[in-house]
């Protein structure tokens, strides 16, 4: 492993996200090797911490959250020793000033080259702040790379978006910039280019020839959880659709003939957005469902519906639920609708996108009824991930009737990484693939502000569905009016 010499500068050491994603992913890196072997942490809190303390409470994190069960003493201890603790209030300029000396101490004593990453596990109401408070304190001058790493909420709609990205590129060029959108960190994502690259069969397939629809799903059981504050200014359709869910959109639809690069990926993401047909607001109720959880049993438990829950407004017209249709209208995709849903508070936790081919067979005497199912391509993020394809055979113990098989094309081969350990370990390496580019989010903020200003404006119902069902009638009815009906809901 010949990764650089980095110091790991860490925003909201003491937060939620820390301990449950990014200690555990960077301890992972650790035991397989993929972290520098020179390397520093220093973390960041409000709070006064001794070191001591700190590195007491990384590892109980790693006990508490990692995938792999520590077990091994030595290698924790190897781990932690790299992990330091400040005190940092964050409009305090002279704490910034503290933090370069302790940098810098460190860079000698381990003899690193001034690489720097600073990762923002804060509020994005801070972003601005820290930004700028990098880039005064001369904290990102030094002669080695600097890198800002940044977690979602990107903005709040395509306005604020636009401001936060003027006030970072101030102190941070785009090709520094790691915006992490979690989804593109599962290993099963970072698949869908090699399965369509290497696979001329699939390759062949990938476009409006043979695909009827494109059916992609993020269903969750849990409801607002402890998050009503942000989650009722938020909705579904800023909290999954915005920005996971367009992400999985853009790298289904993306089209890669040769070998790629990370500026080839996202430069036909960006393609795909642009060919996104826009909505205008009044027809937005025509492609989008728009839902609020009622009160219901999920999986057996009954729970209490959207605004009875704490912290929520009884009289909150907030989305918990949306399901669109999309049509991106270029070459490959014109006329193959892509639908797309997510929800809280749904039967079962299911994340996957469904490829549906389109069936001529149907329509030759060989088989004139219903009784071939089409061919599917499933790629299944949740509840396991995996990637299989439906075709049809002959049953010969059943008066040789057709029937569906499914064919495995995900051999499963050991555990696999979580997505923040495929992110961390890219963005120490400076590989931005499968990072949100500026362009991506503009157009993803772009595409989905009539959707918003419709919302706001009344214009598009707020349907109500029972917790534990699949979300609202008119989810189904969408797909209905062009003949399909969402993939594997029972
Ligand atoms: C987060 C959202 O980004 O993604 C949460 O803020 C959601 O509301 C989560 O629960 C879902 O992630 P995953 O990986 O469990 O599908």
């Amino acid at each position: 492993r010949n990764m650089e010499a980095t110091t790991f500068v860490l925003f909201g050491a003491t937060g939620d996200l820390a301990k449950r994603k990014i200690y555990p992913a960077l301890y992972n890196l650790f035991v397989d090797q993929k972290l520098p072997q020179s390397f520093s942490l220093i973390g960041l809190g409000r709070r006064e911490l001794s070191d001591a303390t700190f590195q007491a409470n990384v590892e109980q994190s790693l006990r508490d959250f990692s995938r792999r069960e520590v077990t091994d003493p030595a290698s924790v201890k190897a781990f932690i020793q790299a992990f330091r603790y400040s005190v940092l209030n964050i409009d305090h300029k002279e704490d910034y000033q503290k933090l370069l000396g302790m940098i810098e101490k460190r860079e000698e004593e381990l003899q690193l080259s001034p690489n720097r990453l600073f990762y923002l596990s804060v509020g994005p109401e801070f972003f601005e702040t820290i930004a700028a408070n990098i880039q005064a304190s001369g904290l990102g001058s030094a002669k080695g790379w600097k890198r800002l790493v940044i977690e979602k909420p990107f903005g709040h709609d395509l306005q604020s978006a636009r401001d936060l990205n003027e006030k970072l590129s101030k102190a941070f060029a785009e090709d520094e910039i790691f915006r992490i959108d979690h989804y593109l960190g599962k290993p099963i994502v970072q698949r869908l280019e090699a399965l369509q690259q290497t696979n001329p069969v699939i390759q062949a397939l990938w476009n409006n020839h043979y695909i009827a629809n494109v059916q992609i799903t993020a269903n969750e059981t849990v409801g607002v959880e402890e998050r009503a504050g942000y989650y009722d200014h938020v909705g579904a359709l800023r909290d999954m659709f915005q920005n996971h869910l367009l992400q999985l959109l853009m790298m289904t639809a993306i089209q890669l003939p040769q070998k790629s690069d990370a500026e080839k990926v996202r430069f036909k993401k960006k393609q795909v957005m642009e060919a996104l047909e826009p909505l205008q607001k009044q027809d937005v109720s025509l492609s989008v469902i728009r839902g609020q959880y009622k009160a219901g049993k999920v999986q057996g438990k009954p729970v209490v519906g959207y605004t009875s829950e704490p912290g929520i407004a009884e009289t909150s017209m907030n989305d918990t639920f949306i399901a669109a249709k999309l049509q991106i209208d270029d070459f490959f995709w014109r006329g193959v609708p892509f639908y797309i849903r997510t929800g809280k508070r749904m039967k079962e936790k299911s994340t996957r996108i469904v490829i549906e081919f389109k069936e001529p067979l149907k329509q030759t005497s060989l088989a004139p009824d219903d009784r071939i199912a089409p061919n599917l391509l499933v790629i299944e993020m949740s509840p396991n991930e995996g990637i299989t394809l439906q075709l049809n055979t002959k049953d010969s113990q059943h008066n040789g009737e057709f029937k569906p098989i499914q064919i495995d094309l995900h051999p499963s081969g050991g555990e696999l990484p979580e997505a923040y350990e495929n992110l961390i370990h890219d963005a120490l390496n400076g590989n931005p693939t499968f990072f949100a580019h500026w362009h991506e989010v503009e157009l993803s903020w772009a595409w989905v502000q009539p959707i918003l200003e419709a919302f706001e404006e009344k214009l598009v119902p707020l349907h109500s569905y029972a917790a534990g069902t699949y979300g609202p009638a008119e989810s189904d009815e969408l797909l209905a009016q062009d003949g399909y009906h969402w993939w594997f809901d029972s």
